[in-house]
């Protein structure tokens, strides 16, 4: 059936499509009001959330349907040491979709091979977050009325934010994209999406300063360095104020831009930000749950559909990934599944390369 892991399992016009909707959403609610009257969304949380779950909850609330599942790990039976597998096995029992989030890289794949209703990742590990990238889309839509011939500066933590690797997977299809990757060298994006970026043919630069790239951005998108994400306190501890976002710090930047954060945000952005016209943040958060509804009516609608994870050349069971953030790592039941992507294989869980 089909499920959504990763932003590029949705193609440019399906993209479109979503955006379509969640507008209709937005100017006529109540025509939407009844749409999944019987139907159960489960919303397991593995990780902590604000936005995410309660978005989807509230969209599945004003579509008429209903909301089951857990915020945490800790209330769950994954505290007993129950799998992710067995988890998604039982509730999908319950439920007619499920919006997960998981710390472990992949574990929305690994969640394919064993439910009976649509996946929908809400964020896995370091990996990706296709739906942020959809409320995303949606403020830039909203913002610009079209994807293309903007130049998008990402700031922050590009190697954890999974923000901001699944912002680039969607943008790189539009014409005319331009990428500023702003980071601290110990943060850069990680390797495969710059393969990806030099692949599409899109420009691209990399740089330490957020001053220096400033004047050229139509969208600046900051992100939070992901401290739970690092095996090393002392180097989070040193690299989390690389950036802060003040006023003055805006004065060189165009009237047109948008300041774009996934949120939440720690000092990325001052406060005295929020009553600039061009902070599109909390924007954000408010697109969050239409797009959400229009994502939700979409996969049910399209249960029937098959979703291949396994495409030709895979290497099956034959090499173990070495990403200790892998879900691969942490549970032995999913298959070792090695994908060819034309720059070497790629774990199809976490899309990393190392294989041993
Ligand atoms: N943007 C986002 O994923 O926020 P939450 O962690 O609060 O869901």
């Amino acid at each position: 059936m089909r499920h959504l892991l990763d932003i590029v399992d949705l193609s440019v016009e399906e993209i479109d499509a979503l955006i379509e909707t969640a507008e209709d959403i937005i100017k006529r609610p109540q025509h939407y009001a009844d749409s999944c009257r019987g139907k159960k969304l489960a919303t397991l949380f593995f990780e902590p959330s604000t936005r995410t779950r309660l978005s989807f909850e509230a969209a599945m609330y004003e579509l008429g349907g209903n909301v089951i599942g857990f915020s945490s790990a800790a209330s769950s039976s994954v505290a007993k040491g129950e799998t992710v597998g067995d988890t998604i096995r039982v509730v999908s029992h319950f439920a007619d979709i499920i919006a997960m989030r998981h710390p472990y890289a992949g574990a929305p794949l690994a969640a394919v091979q064993k439910t009976l209703v649509p996946i929908i990742n809400a964020g896995d590990g370091e990996h990706c977050h296709p739906t942020q990238t959809l409320a995303d889309l949606l403020t830039i839509h909203r913002q610009y009325g079209s994807f293309e011939n903007l130049t998008v500066g990402v700031c922050g933590d590009l190697k954890y934010g999974r923000t901001v690797h699944s912002l680039i997977e969607a943008m790189i299809r539009y014409k005319g994209t331009r990428f500023v990757l702003i980071s601290p060298e110990e943060l850069r994006l990680p390797e495969y999406i710059k393969n990806t970026l030099t692949k599409s043919g899109m420009e691209w630069t990399e740089t330490t300063s957020l001053e220096d790239a400033m004047p050229e951005l139509d969208i600046l998108y900051m992100t939070r360095v992901q401290g739970e994400r690092f095996a090393d306190k002392a180097e989070y501890e040193r690299l989390k104020d690389s950036y802060t976002l003040t006023p003055d710090k805006l004065c060189s930047a165009k009237a047109t831009l948008s300041v774009m954060h996934p949120l939440p945000r720690v000092n990325e952005i001052s406060v005295k930000v929020d009553d600039d016209p061009r902070a599109c943040y909390f924007k954000q958060v408010e697109n969050g749950k239409y797009v959400r509804m229009a994502l939700i009516l979409k996969l049910l609608a399209e249960k029937e559909k098959p979703f291949d994870y396994i495409t030709e050349g895979a290497l099956l069971n034959v090499y173990k990934c070495r990403n200790r953030n892998c879900i691969t790592t942490q549970c032995a039941s999913p298959d070792q599944i090695f994908l060819p992507s034309g720059d070497g294989y790629r774990c199809a869980y976490c899309a990393h390369y190392g294989m041993g």
